[in-house]
């Protein structure tokens, strides 16, 4: 590809479908910027994967967009996030922007009561990433996790209004509800797509903060801190890659990407393992 750096793509990736929220969000902060997604859809989750295999699959979904010419990465994952930041940044000289930083920084400014939930996957709360991170920006902050894993798979389903999806966040929220927290971060980029369900149990007053909204805004800090951002001025372009086309792939994929894709395009896990 022989683009001027500034016309060259912003690269996504998540594990699966939930970085198409994030997708979104960049969208309407930059319409005008080409995105590249990547989601690792034969692999996930990652959420209950070692910390190792994470790092591991991390490197190969960069470097897959990479080879693509991206000029900066967003890891639309938190899980990924978490664990594998430090690595990717190691590896590679390009930007990458993460979803913790932006997502702890967003609940520091929402919160009134000094009382943050975090929810997420079990390796985003075993790693206590948004604990930390939001006691690094004000250590006088009280942060309670927890981790909520059969969401992923009801958001996944496509059981954004549904009764079970109600029983689980019953069961899951019931304890941060007590707590009285006034925001609540959703450390996963699945869960957007289950805010109504979520902000009925947990509680209309609380705010929820979706880390892909957080994390747009530093996406575009970012790339106008160093020139990057396009002077394109026609809507910016998406292509679409995924390691496996589940059954229900375009169905779910406009709930969380809030419009149709036309065209998927299919990675061979032997060409992610090679590169
Ligand atoms: N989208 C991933 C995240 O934000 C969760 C899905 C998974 O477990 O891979 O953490």
């Amino acid at each position: 590809m022989n683009l001027n750096e500034n016309e060259k793509p912003i690269g996504v990736f998540d594990s699966g479908i939930g970085g198409l929220t994030v997708v979104k969000r960049i969208a309407s902060t930059l319409p005008n910027e080409n995105i590249i997604y990547f989601g690792d859809t034969a692999r996930v989750p990652y959420g209950s994967k070692s910390n190792l295999t994470v790092i591991e699959y991390s490197l190969q979904d960069a470097r897959f967009l990479i080879n693509k010419g991206v000029k900066a990465i967003v890891v639309a994952c938190n899980t990924a996030s978490s664990i594998a930041l430090d690595e990717l940044r190691k590896h590679f000289a390009l930007p990458i922007i993460g979803m913790i930083e932006p997502g702890a920084q967003a609940a520091k400014a929402a919160t009134k009561s000094g009382k943050i939930g975090v929810i997420g996957t079990r390796a985003t709360i075993g790693n206590k990433a948004y604990s930390e991170a939001i006691r690094k920006l004000d250590a006088k902050l009280d942060v309670v996790e927890r981790a909520c894993p059969l969401f992923v798979p009801l958001a996944e389903e496509g059981w954004i209004d549904h009764k079970a999806t109600y029983e689980i966040a019953e069961e899951y929220l019931k304890e941060l509800r007590s707590l009285n927290i006034d925001t609540l971060v959703l450390g996963c980029t699945h869960y957007p797509i289950l805010s109504k369900v979520i902000k009925k149990v947990i509680g209309e007053n609380v705010t929820l903060i979706d880390s892909g909204v957080a994390s747009a805004e530093i996406v575009e800090n970012e790339l106008n801190k160093i020139n990057l951002l396009t002077e394109n001025k026609l809507q910016g372009k998406q292509e679409f890659y995924v390691s496996d086309i589940p059954v229900k792939f375009k169905e779910v994929a406009d709930l969380f990407l809030g419009r149709t894709i036309n065209h998927v395009h299919k990675v061979d896990l032997e060409v992610l393992t090679e590169i």
